[in-house]
């Protein structure tokens, strides 16, 4: 057998895959993996019917210009941020590639990322296998909000950048003009860039519109806007997605995302932008759709004695588990798993140090029969 490098040594399967196996095997529902279940809009599965017109070659390595283009229009309509196509934008393999290509070009091995904890698991995967170094913010439970001491007490003097995600997975946070006030004021004191998850954006509860960081205090200058179709289209497997920031920064970017993969899918592209252009009315009914579920779902796990937060936006609920007498996280998605055949991620899943509270993330991205199943079998017992 030949050596291997040893980039990859103490990485393991996320959790999240993980319990989703399981889900496989033992039949159980899975509530552990964003899977997205909801329909794609209709403009998008009609539209494949035209898949064979569109352009099947290479797209320049920063994606179509006509995809740009939707980028930009959107981000000028749902953020009020103002992004030049030709040379702010760059189209990627979902958020994960954008988030690959940022850091690769932006960032040298050993250097220091702020992770807000708890945070998304793939923000510290990607950092592990380019040997970054993740220095965690702890946002205490169960408010998880920015304050400055936190902030100021978690910078090193290899500190370089850090990565917020809003609204947040998990803790379904939205962070506030105020909180991102902060971020901006201690990101210029100590020159460090912002990379800014923004998955979730068109998925909120609540009448105030995404509050875009870039768009906050003089973060513009130094934020690098990741965000994809995923979510928002419910198209997680297309992979496309894109990163946006000042030209500077964005033209090593592009030499990055050329130099990982050479493009996003060029065919998908043309559609994507379909989409991104479609009308307020489809981002209303998305978010009503999914304030039914995540109420639905809540109201489930209350009935069943567990307390579930109540998340501004993204898709998820983490749902403190203290009620069924068990010491962590880990522990509570085993006995759902057992007693109820749920899947759920342990809150570990999301922390580098353990969580204040035994908590699971469950998913409600699922179709509605789905959810009354899962709160019958909650209704059945879990304590
Ligand atoms: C916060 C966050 N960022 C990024 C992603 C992945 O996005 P994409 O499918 O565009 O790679 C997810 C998926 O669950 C997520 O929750």
């Amino acid at each position: 057998m030949a050596k291997i490098g040893t980039r990859m040594r103490g990485m393991q399967q996320s959790s999240i895959r993980a319990m989703t196996a399981r889900c496989q095997e033992l039949d159980a529902i899975n509530l552990a993996q964003g899977l997205c279940q909801v329909p794609p809009p209709s403009l998008l599965v009609e539209g494949a019917r035209d898949f064979g017109k569109a352009d099947h070659s290479y797209s320049p390595a920063e994606g179509l210009g006509v995809f740009r283009d939707a980028v930009a229009d959107r981000l000028k309509r749902h953020s009020g941020l103002s992004v030049d196509p030709s040379t702010e934008v760059v189209t990627t393999i979902g958020a994960t590639g954008g988030l690959l290509a940022t850091l690769t070009a932006l960032l040298d091995a050993g250097d220091g990322v702020l992770v807000f904890e708890p945070f998304y698991s793939y923000h510290l995967s990607a950092l592990k296998v380019l040997n970054l170094r993740p220095e965690p913010v702890r946002l205490a439970a169960p408010t998880f909000e920015i304050t400055e001491e936190g902030l100021r007490a978690a910078i090193t003097d290899r500190t370089r950048a850090m990565i917020v995600c809003t609204p947040n997975n998990p803790s379904g946070r939205r962070f506030t003009e105020a909180e991102l006030m902060i971020v901006s004021a201690v990101a210029e004191e100590h020159d460090l860039l912002v990379i800014s998850d923004e998955v979730y954006a068109d998925i909120y509860f609540g009448s105030d519109p995404h509050l875009a960081p870039a768009t906050v205090g003089g973060l513009g200058e130094r934020t690098l806007t990741i965000s994809s179709l995923s979510k928002s289209f419910s198209i997680p497997g297309w992979r496309l997605g894109y990163v946006c920031g000042p030209a500077p920064l964005m033209s090593t970017v592009r030499l990055a995302a050329d130099a990982l993969v050479g493009c996003a899918a060029t065919p998908l592209q043309e559609f994507g932008a379909r989409a991104l252009r479609m009308g307020d009315d489809y981002y209303r009914d998305l978010r009503a759709t999914y304030d039914g579920k995540r109420r639905a779902l809540a109201a489930g796990f209350t009935a069943a004695g567990l307390s579930p937060n109540e998340p501004e936006g993204a898709y998820y609920l983490l749902v403190d588990c203290s009620a069924m007498g068990v010491a962590s996280g880990v522990e509570a998605a085993e006995v759902l798993l057992e007693r109820t055949r749920i899947g759920t991620v342990p809150g570990e899943a999301f922390y580098l140090n353990p969580p204040e509270r035994p908590y699971v993330r469950v998913c409600f991205s699922l179709s509605n029969d789905v959810i009354a199943e899962v709160v019958t079998r909650l209704a059945n017992g879990v304590l």
